[in-house]
């Protein structure tokens, strides 16, 4: 008898070690639905959707009600988890106290127990802290950089007023167009503008680097643009890159940065030896190394999964080793916090940054005091900070990773099984469409991945147009595209929201774009095409 039951468990154990099948299913999902949401509306009301987006919207995904959106709102990952039953209940746990709530030292304690050790406060200064609490990423980024500026400008360090030698062309071109366009902005000459490298920073880092008058600068490895679809790290830095770079160039770098995953490249993961490589090269010139660490555990999950000498280590540990090779980072948590709101920026104990800029640390904290409140609460309420707990708790689970990124590969699949062309292998919370290999061969218009958000609209999905429109700009009248191209139509899956066949209903209706590409209509932009952050403002109408 007993030996019957172990035949089927050992055939029940086959089946779950199975590798994906399309429409097969053979492991179910770790949670279940606790509570749900119905909708305002009904996949069938084509015509309604096109009114809301023609005349209310006009054709800018960001601009449509989200509440008329009956399928896969996939427009970010960002804010957009849907919270654990435990989650919710610490929001009624919450200490609203002014001052040093409850939340505050649990979230301090589960930043240690999350990166390691080394992240827990400094002992010898308790009342500057470590731990930098912001309403949401961005905040985080608008303090690092309107604080380091601060810093340096009044350290008084005195830059070259021009470019060191023996720069690779490549890159000197690239910084030197950079600069052209901040100079055209600040007015600053050569002798006091500082570069930030990074794999690739996000828009809105960018923004803030620009914005403080320093030159953002993306190092992404060649690979990144590689269709070869065994190299699981397309997200890793050009080691060669920025060796070059601090060779001739260290005194304009205060500090670099590595974004992980690298959204910018597809949600695309960075390798440990490429961190550990980057800490080596920082090491020998004493630049501090920082993360943006938004989706660091989805990040340590492909380390798990395809980097050599760490499938036996746990995500946990995974998680605090990258975190070793760092002196600081700051992270959305509306994405691997599992939060809806919700930031911070962290510094490690004796970190690099607060040994070679001794003010940092003192002004941060004032600049926190006067922008987003006390440093025990930051931008958030006591219950915020309590949900953060517990969502770093689930974030690192095995089974939970397991099924984040296993969803995106099956939508991925699930687009690829009708050709429909992606950057592969798919990262780590979006699957991106390449949307100028999606019209190769047909003849088309400047925007269209703005044309084909428009249409999925009207379908009852939505995505994100990350491509000429987003990422091109409009000067001395005409549209100069973005250098080097980039042209996706962006679906980011929110954690926890979705079932795989609300996503296979998304690729279903991409697929009839697909099949129809050559009767999709360009578009006319109406308003904005001038602006900065134009794709968030702009109004477009069809062509017909
Ligand atoms: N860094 C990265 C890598 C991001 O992806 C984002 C946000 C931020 C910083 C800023 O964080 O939104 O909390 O202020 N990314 C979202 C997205 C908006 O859709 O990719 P935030």
């Amino acid at each position: 008898m007993s030996s019957t039951i172990d035949f089927f468990i050992s055939k029940f154990r086959e089946n779950i070690n199975r590798e994906d099948e399309p429409g097969r299913y053979f492991v179910p999902r770790p949670y279940r639905n606790a509570s749900v949401s119905f909708r305002n509306c009904s996949i069938g009301d084509f015509e309604k959707r096109r009114d809301i987006l023609v005349n209310e919207a006009g054709l800018n995904a960001f601009m449509f009600r989200a509440d008329m959106i009956p399928g896969c709102d996939l427009l970010s990952d960002s804010g957009t988890t849907t919270m654990t039953m435990k989650q919710w209940a610490q929001m009624l746990l919450g200490d609203e106290s002014y001052g040093s709530n409850e939340g505050y030292f649990e979230l301090k304690n589960k930043i240690t127990e999350t990166f390691g050790e080394d992240w827990q406060s400094d002992g010898e200064n308790k009342s500057v802290d470590n731990l930098f609490i912001f309403h949401q990423g961005r905040a985080a980024e608008n303090a690092m950089f309107t604080v380091l500026k601060r810093v340096l400008n009044g350290m008084g360090i005195k830059l070259e007023p021009k470019l060191g030698s023996g720069l690779l062309p490549m890159l000197k071109t690239r910084i030197e167009s950079k600069l052209s366009s901040i100079k055209n902005r600040s007015g600053d000459s050569l002798d006091s503008v500082f570069i930030i490298p990074s794999n690739s920073h996000f828009d809105t880092t960018q923004g803030n680097i620009v914005d403080k008058g320093m030159v953002p600068l993306d190092l992404p490895c060649p690979e990144h643009i590689d269709d070869n679809r065994d190299f699981h790290f397309r997200g890793n830095m050009d080691v060669a890159e920025i060796e070059n770079l601090l060779e001739n160039e260290a005194s304009r770098v205060p500090l670099v940065y590595i974004t992980i995953t690298n959204n910018t490249s597809g949600g695309q993961p960075v390798s440990i030896a490429n961190i550990k490589r980057v800490r080596e090269i920082t090491d020998r010139f004493n630049i501090p190394l920082f993360f943006d660490a938004c989706r660091f555990a989805e990040n340590a999950w492909f380390i798990k999964k395809y980097e050599k000498g760490y499938s036996d280590k746990s995500v946990s540990e995974i998680v605090h080793e990258m975190f070793r090779y760092v002196d600081g980072f700051h992270i959305s948590l509306k994405k691997d916090g599992l939060v809806n709101m919700g930031g911070a920026l962290v510094l490690k104990k004796g970190s690099r940054v607060t040994e070679k800029y001794p003010g940092f640390k003192g002004s941060l904290t004032d600049y926190q005091i006067m922008a987003e409140g006390h440093p025990t609460y930051g931008g958030l309420a006591g219950r915020d900070l309590k949900g953060v707990v517990e969502g770093l708790s689930v974030v690192v689970r095995q089974d939970y990773l397991d099924a984040r990124i296993g969803q995106i590969k099956k939508f991925a699949a699930g687009l690829k099984r009708y050709d429909i062309p992606i950057i592969e292998p798919a990262g780590g919370h979006a699957v991106y469409i390449n949307i100028d290999k999606f019209f190769d061969g047909v003849e088309t218009d400047d925007f269209m991945g703005v044309s084909i958000t428009a249409l999925l609209l009207i379908a009852g999905h939505r995505a994100c147009e990350l491509g000429t429109y987003a990422f091109g700009h409009y000067a001395g009248g005409k549209e100069i595209p973005p250098d080097p191209r980039v042209n996706y139509l962006r679906a980011a899956v929110p954690r926890l929201a979705y079932e795989d066949a609300d996503l296979l209903s998304f690729v279903e209706a991409v697929k009839i774009l697909f099949d129809h590409r050559d009767r999709i209509p360009g578009v006319n932009v109406e308003y904005g095409r001038e602006l900065s952050m134009r794709h968030f403002k702009s109004r477009f109408s069809f062509k017909q």
